[in-house]
């Protein structure tokens, strides 16, 4: 018999996931109850009360869908696009591309607006775009963590609203750890994962949609046979071409009604429950404040040691940083060193940045001094051996400034 698994205790300083908040982890270990179970009920009735508050909405239809955030995304895409209809993803770095396929395979005529990675559109740009491709759907990324990026949103949803699109955000990388004002910012669907500024596990996808999303999604309600009612009748739209993401069936599975879907991942709810307790104690200012400051002290740290940093530093997720792997450095034998003699886990970069950036995230629970000061000290010690001159003791005295 093999043994059980017994996990080394790294600290993860990649783009997400990262180590889960250990209240998140204990209520893990809580007694399954059955998705009817009142009490299980009312747990999702909190949750989605608690993520209303996370996601800045007064959304009724707030709730999760289980699996990773790429479950949300494909859920909110399957749910709303229609074969031949209109969609504009501006990409930006990995996940806008992720958006294009999604699109494509619900049958979209699909318009990929690019720009440099390492950059990210100015308004007017995408409010063109808009007027002229006149979609039906804007798909976009708050932030993307391939590039470190953030995308300003709050003029985005108004855009859409003036030219009769429907605006989807990817907020995976940045929900409880930037700000994100679903309603202020007239966002129609918004979707997240756990495992990033939110300090908790993969494995659930908190997602809101408000009533422009929610009547385009009615039309295409059907009821599987087997849960029909007498008399009951279905949308006049074309069906959802998920089941599992039919995002009709999950509100009717999250409403009062609880009419039967999946089997509910009752561990995940526990942890998404408790991942959005956590930011709302903190507070939502307090949590981007956090995750600002150790993203700075990060910063100051590298560019203490003499490291460059990548792309517009005016638009960088306060949360994943982007930097040059120095020159006759192998990125990736540091990144081997630094898991297997630091345990500590930074990441490693795809597509044109591959071999030539790391990303180090500072979010959720690891948004902290002494995450920061572990990773930096490390980094020195690892960069050092591999002969690369680097000022000793600099950039943990130029990240603990920022928290003097
Ligand atoms: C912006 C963005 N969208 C989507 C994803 C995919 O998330 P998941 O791997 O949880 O499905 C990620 C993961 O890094 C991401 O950063």
């Amino acid at each position: 018999m093999v043994e059980s698994v017994n996990p080394p205790h790294r600290l993860l300083m990649g783009p997400g996931p990262i180590n889960a908040d250990p209240r998140v982890l204990r209520v893990m270990g809580a007694p399954l109850l059955g998705q009817f179970d009142p009490v299980f009920r009312e747990y999702m009735k909190q949750a989605s009360a608690l993520y209303r508050g996370v996601f800045q909405t007064r959304n009724r239809w707030t709730l999760l869908v289980d699996g990773t955030a790429r479950a949300a995304i494909e859920a909110a895409l399957v749910s709303l696009i229609e074969p031949g209809d209109r969609v504009l993803v501006p990409v930006f770095g990995r996940f806008g591309h992720l958006k294009v396929e999604i699109a494509k395979r619900c049958g979209a005529e699909v318009r990929a607006l690019e720009t440099g990675w390492g950059t990210v559109f100015a308004p007017e740009t995408l409010e063109k775009a808009i007027r002229e491709f006149k979609p039906k759907l804007v798909a976009v990324s708050h932030g993307d963590t391939s590039t470190t990026m953030a995308q300003p949103l709050s003029e985005l949803g108004h855009f859409c609203r003036d030219n009769d699109a429907i605006l989807y955000v990817d907020a995976t990388a940045t929900l409880g750890g930037m700000d994100l004002r679903t309603d202020a910012w007239q966002l129609d669907v918004v979707s997240a994962g756990l495992q990033k500024c939110l300090g908790g596990p993969p494995g659930s996808a908190p997602l809101t949609l408000n009533e422009r999303a929610e009547k385009i999604i009615q039309r295409r309600k059907h009821t599987e046979e087997g849960l029909r009612e007498m008399g009951q009748r279905d949308g006049d739209g074309p069906v959802i071409r998920s089941n599992y993401f039919d995002l009709a069936m999950i509100m009717d599975y999250w409403s009062d009604k609880a009419l039967n879907h999946h089997t509910e991942a009752t561990t995940m709810l526990y942890a998404a429950h408790e991942c959005a307790r956590i930011v709302l104690e903190e507070g939502l200012e307090k949590a981007f404040a956090r995750h600002a400051r150790a993203s700075k002290a990060l910063v100051a740290g590298l560019s203490a040691m003499g490291l460059k940093l990548y792309g517009d530093q005016a638009h960088k997720m306060p949360n994943v940083t982007g930097v040059y792997i120095p020159q006759g450095i192998d990125g990736e034998a540091v990144r081997r060193t630094l898991l297997e003699q630091h345990n500590i886990e930074i990441g490693t970069s795809f597509g044109p940045l591959r071999g030539r950036i790391w990303r180090i995230g500072t979010m959720g629970y690891n948004a902290r001094a002494d995450a920061v000061e572990q990773t930096l000290r490390a980094l020195e010690t690892v960069l050092s051996q591999q002969k690369l001159k680097v000022p000793r003791g600099a950039a943990v005295d130029a990240a603990l400034s920022v928290y003097r």
